[in-house]
């Protein structure tokens, strides 16, 4: 297991030393490394068991470091990072040579965000280079919303982790590119598409591609905890599928059976968003086969609620 505490100045000194530290953000927590450091980063490739054909996001501690890291920033991007930023929205912009290919696996582009966690705001602020963080869970599982989650999974690969309690948000960034200066949301996340287009007008929701994915968290199946998950209406999964085998997972209706998840009893998309990780790892604790889960209303959040449950419950291959 990794220590875990709050000691900024510990983390600062390991990622100093190019070692990898957790970190909290609003969103999810992150498997961070010296993003400017091309040792640190192959460690992070190793540790998650991501293929390295997946590009990293990097971290800054504040808006005005964007040009560090970027050029040719469209005056879309800027002006999506005057007001999201800090916040759950990563900027795909083209990159300064300074940023090791393996950040990008080699594309031209860097994902770059601003998260707003005061103590990995205060940890940014410490160091003289951006972080690399991918979620800190091994590729293609449920990304970690507490220390905890953390731990279980990369505890024995990690000299610390950063604990900052359990993220506000709950769900990824909102990645957004520039194509022909019109804006691209490459991934439905923890920003709606409603607030994003508010700044942008009408942006293109880029479809999955198996043949292209430009965000390779966009995979078919990701974000899929151990036991099998089948999305429907609760009423015809619960007419299909015997009661024995099956844990559910609803929006706001309890069923009273014991094997279930609620995720926000006052109907709240937000409260649904901040429980929806937790509530896939707990049913890989409980002696079910299979998940029934239902879709929660489209609209905020609840699409990328609903992006992440379809994805959950997409065919491995
Ligand atoms: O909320 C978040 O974004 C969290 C926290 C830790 O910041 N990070 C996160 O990172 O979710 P990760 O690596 O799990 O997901 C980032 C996604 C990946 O699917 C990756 O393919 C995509 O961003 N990505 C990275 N660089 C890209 C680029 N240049 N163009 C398109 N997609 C990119
Ligand atoms: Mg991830």
């Amino acid at each position: 297991m990794a220590e875990t505490g709050t000691d900024i100045h510990k983390a600062t000194q390991l990622l100093q030393q190019g070692e990898l530290v957790a970190i909290p953000t609003e969103t999810v927590y992150g498997l961070a490394g010296n993003a400017l450091n091309a040792e640190a980063v192959a460690k992070i490739f190793v540790v998650k068991k991501r293929p390295q054909f997946d590009p990293l996001i990097i971290h800054i501690p504040s808006p005005d470091k964007l040009t560090m890291y970027t050029q040719n920033v469209p005056a879309m991007a800027m002006r999506l990072a005057e007001k999201f930023w800090p916040g759950p929205l990563t900027l795909v912009l083209e990159k300064k040579p300074m940023i090791p290919d393996l950040v990008t696996s080699g594309l031209s582009t860097v994902g770059v965000r601003c998260p707003n966690h005061p103590l990995t705001t205060s940890l940014l602020r410490a160091l003289d280079f951006p972080l690399a963080a991918p979620s800190a869970n091994p590729f293609g599982y449920v990304s970690p919303t507490t220390a905890a989650h953390v731990n279980e999974q990369l505890g024995n690969d990690l000299h610390y982790i950063l604990d900052g309690g359990a993220c506000r948000v709950g769900i990824e960034s909102t990645i957004v590119g520039f194509e022909n200066d019109v804006a691209v949301i490459y991934r439905i996340g923890g920003l709606s598409v409603e607030a994003i287009e508010s700044v942008t007008g009408k942006a293109i929701i880029q479809p999955y591609s198996t043949s292209n994915p430009k965000a390779p968290g966009q995979l078919k199946s990701h974000y899929a905890p151990a036991k099998k998950l089948i999305l429907g209406e609760m009423l015809d999964l619960l007419q299909k599928y015997p009661a024995h085998d099956t844990g559910l997972l609803t929006f706001t209706t309890d069923y009273n059976t014991p094997y279930q998840y609620i995720l926000s009893r006052k109907g709240s998309l937000e409260e649904a968003a901040q429980n929806l990780f937790a509530a896939l790892r707990s049913f890989d604790k409980m002696p079910v086969e299979i998940i029934l889960a239902e879709p929660v209303p489209d609209t905020g959040i609840g699409q990328a609620i609903n992006d992440r449950l379809r994805r959950a419950a997409a065919e491995k291959d």
